[in-house]
């Protein structure tokens, strides 16, 4: 065997064992960060979870008197066009007669249900933070149909409201 194919044989071993080399290394730094963004999930998971202190289901009182603080936890449903399937936008904001919830990291509305006619149509967890007193469904809507939105406040428990969609 000539010296150049001996030198060309141990450049070919030394790249591909460099490569491999290279090739295992940025595959342990993916599973650090992979491992790394679970762990930081489940703490932000369980922060979330701790927050949630409230499950029992309020109701309004007295309806010709209802308080600012029942009118803070009653979701104001209003409707969007319908579009050439059926579907409507529902909008939902958390808060009636001008009093908004509030939507902070130690105070907001952690999950949202909507049920068409008694049925659950769909089911949202909510992040803490901003953004969490209002949220949009798309769901198909007719005439007469009962929409119902019951959400948790995590301090101050489970309200709903209902409207016919007309
Ligand atoms: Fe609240």
């Amino acid at each position: 065997m000539s010296i150049k194919k001996i030198l060309f044989g141990t450049s070919v071993m030394l790249v591909t064992v460099f490569s491999l080399n290279s090739c295992c290394e940025h595959g342990d730094e993916n599973t650090d960060v992979v491992a790394d963004t679970v762990q930081k999930t489940e703490i932000i998971k369980k922060i979330r979870e701790e927050l949630i202190i409230n499950r029992d289901t309020i109701t309004i009182s007295d309806y010709n008197n209802v308080t600012d603080f029942e009118n803070k936890h009653t979701p104001d449903i209003t409707f969007g066009e319908k579009d050439e399937k059926g579907y409507v936008v529902i909008n939902v904001l958390v808060g009636s007669a001008g009093i908004v919830h509030p939507s902070v990291e130690e105070h907001w509305i952690d999950f949202m249900t909507l049920f068409i006619n008694g049925e659950q149509y769909k089911h949202i967890e909510i992040q803490n933070g901003e953004g969490s007193n209002k949220q949009d469904f798309f769901a198909p809507l007719k005439n007469g149909d009962v929409v119902k939105i019951v959400l948790g406040c995590n301090i101050h428990g489970i309200w709903e409201s209902s409207v016919h969609y007309e």
